[in-house]
């Protein structure tokens, strides 16, 4: 069995955990530590240090899902994170900060891959939107089954204003929506991506997820809508699968 060390930078924790690569799944107790406010590079670079300490089992390259564009190891947005991150070179300081080889994955590209391989995507073909509601909407497509990746699609303006500003998980809890509300708003989104890119399938993931029997009778499209199903580690065996594909084991 190969263990790979997988990690998730979300908004109020970062997230680590054993990944068993070839069964997609965690092995033990996710770690976590605090997301550092803002979530400075500095800051990142320690909380990830402490991370990969705790990890001995893991060999080889560390993957890291991070909420924005990440082109070959660079973080090109930043949305939700320090804006010092515009520009940097994540690759870099991951493998600074773990002592070994780190690759980096938009988050939820990276939740996308294990829920392609492992969970509430396995063997769809055709357009699979997932979507991931947490401090932002993150989006992964993929099409039969490849990923297209950093589609950003959380930023989409929908009615005039950007669909995360309106419908994240963030905006439920601090405009206090109650399920019809927010899944209201929601279903304006998926109207508006259905209507662009016509998906045959959205899978609905983040920790909203977790909660799905509250509010999945609401949510309306001509596309099938089912839940994430590796919910909370989704990110994280999704950075390690990426990890394992990249890099070296
Ligand atoms: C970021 C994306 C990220 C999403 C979910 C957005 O604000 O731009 O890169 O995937 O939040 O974290």
């Amino acid at each position: 069995m190969s263990l790979v060390l997988g990690i998730d930078l979300g908004g109020s924790a970062i997230k680590a955990g054993a990944v068993d690569v070839d069964a997609g799944e965690v092995v033990g107790e996710l770690q976590s530590v605090p997301t550092p406010p803002g979530a400075t590079l500095e800051a990142t670079r320690a909380a990830l240090t402490t991370l990969v300490a705790r990890f001995p089992q893991c060999r080889g390259t560390v993957g890291l899902a991070f909420p924005s564009v990440v082109k070959r190891g660079i973080t090109y947005t930043a949305a939700n994170v320090d804006r010092g991150w515009i520009g940097a070179d994540a690759a870099a300081l991951l493998t600074a900060a773990a002592g070994r080889p780190g690759v980096v994955v938009n988050d939820a590209d990276a939740a996308g891959l294990a829920e392609m391989r492992v969970g509430a995507g396995r063997g769809e073909r055709g357009l699979v939107m997932m979507l991931t509601f947490g401090t932002g909407i993150g989006s992964a497509l993929f099409v039969d089954g490849r990923l297209w990746p950093n589609t950003e699609l959380g930023h989409l303006e929908v009615g005039g204003r950007e669909a995360e500003h309106q419908a994240s998980a963030r905006v439920r809890t601090v405009e206090n929506l109650d399920w019809p509300q927010w899944c209201a708003r929601v279903n304006r989104v998926l109207e508006r991506y259905h209507a662009l890119l016509w998906p045959d399938l959205f899978i609905v993931g983040g920790g909203v997820s977790e909660r799905w029997e509250e509010y999945a009778g609401l949510l309306k499209s001509p596309a099938r809508i089912v839940p994430a199903r590796l919910r909370q580690t989704a990110g994280v065996v999704g950075a390690a699968l990426y990890a394992a594909e990249s890099g070296e084991r």
